[in-house]
């Protein structure tokens, strides 16, 4: 079977932490034989400047073609005056909900060279291995009716937050399928003391359950969810959500892990034909305009990001450990970017030196 790639660096620090992955997949061809057959793309500012929207419509055909797409960032503040439906994020959106990758995987893994980074104290982050699966192509996020109408003499602004039965049973069973794996604990949050797609919501997670007795599953409201997320944050295993709160969670629980230039994702589809899942990989960081162009961009994220796809698309669970115990010993070395230092006098690694860094741990797990 071939394993094809399709990369969008997009914006910002995209194609710098791009770069590096780039030339971890050549390793991978050169040193264990796994070849990738790569194209690349424009996704979001680029991708508008060049044919005036963010994402072409041939590139979407490419999306849906290949086994797996790894994503860099988007957005910028050139184009914070665009209209909304050509803004850099619609590209994003429009690649989520087309290929209809409705479970999002948000790991939020605390390395142990990083635990005195956290802004919680060490012992509460320390060793922190949590999952939280975000549901992606639903909800407030997509839900009709929504936008701007006038109303009497004033505006209002409108959005619906809709769950169907099985949108909610599909991004479930992608929970506890993942529990399963793992802790065999599962926590769904929601509002359902105030919203009726929260009372839903919590209703078919619970019948879904009844398919996964080893998993012991608990509910939580959202708010009280992040509480206890800061909290004690151990308590978790994998969490399972919907799309907005899923997107607050998920920033919260990346800030335990001291940057967010360490996590990456995983947004996987339904299986196509050859079985694999259809797939988006990007880290959770953003395009950071701030620091673009500069070489100081942590490319940690957006590795760990091609790690996961390796595991979730190429069943290639082997390789993907070896690269993120590469990032592991790069940090243990006390390598860093950057986003990872917190001293004074110490000159942080490049995005490049970070790379050669992975590489050479890589070349000696061999
Ligand atoms: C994320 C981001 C996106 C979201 C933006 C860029 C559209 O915040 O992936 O978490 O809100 O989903
Ligand atoms: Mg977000």
């Amino acid at each position: 079977m071939t394993n094809s790639l399709l990369i969008l660096p997009g914006d910002g620090i995209g194609p710098e932490v791009m770069a590096e992955v780039t030339r971890i997949i050549d390793w991978f061809g050169d040193k264990r034989g796994i070849k990738f057959d790569v194209t690349e793309d424009l996704v979001g500012g680029c991708a508008y400047d060049k044919h005036g929207t963010p994402l072409h419509d041939d590139t979407m055909a490419k999306a849906q073609e290949v086994d797996a797409v790894l994503l860099g960032a988007v957005g910028g503040p050139k184009y914070d005056k665009l209209d909304f439906s050509v803004k850099p994020e619609r590209g994003l959106l429009r690649l989520r909900k087309e290929m209809d990758l409705f479970s999002n995987l948000r790991p939020a893994q605390c390395f142990d060279a990083l635990a005195d980074f956290s802004s919680l104290k060490k012992d509460v982050v320390a060793g922190l291995d949590i999952m939280i699966i975000r549901e992606l192509t639903s909800g407030v996020y997509f839900g009709e009716p929504r936008g701007i109408f006038e109303e009497g003499n004033e505006r209002v602004g409108i959005n619906t937050q809709r769950y169907t039965e099985s949108e909610i049973d599909r991004v479930a069973r992608s929970a506890f399928d993942l529990a399963m794996k793992r802790g065999k604990k599962l926590c769904s949050m929601e509002k359902a003391n105030v919203m009726e797609s929260g009372i839903l919501w919590r209703e078919v997670v619970t019948e879904v359950g009844k398919d996964y007795p080893e998993v012991e599953l608990t509910h939580m409201y959202a708010d009280a969810g992040a509480m206890q997320l800061t909290r004690w944050p151990k308590q978790f295993d994998v969490i399972v959500t919907d799309n907005l709160f899923g997107d607050l969670l998920s920033d919260l629980a990346a800030m335990l892990t001291g940057s967010l230039g360490m996590l990456p994702s995983a947004s996987l589809g339904a299986p196509m034909e050859n079985g694999r899942p259809k797939a988006l990989y990007e880290p959770v960081h953003g395009s950071a305009p701030d620091i673009a162009g500069q070489g100081k961009a942590n490319p940690c994220a957006c590795i760990l990001s091609f790690a996961m796809a390796l595991r979730y698309s190429f069943d290639l669970g082997d390789e993907a450990t070896r690269l993120e115990q590469a990032v592991n010993s790069v940090l243990a070395e006390g390598i860093r970017t950057a986003d990872l230092l917190n001293e004074e006098g110490v000159t942080p690694a490049t995005t490049v030196e970070m790379g050669d860094a992975v590489l050479k741990a890589l070349d000696a797990s061999l």
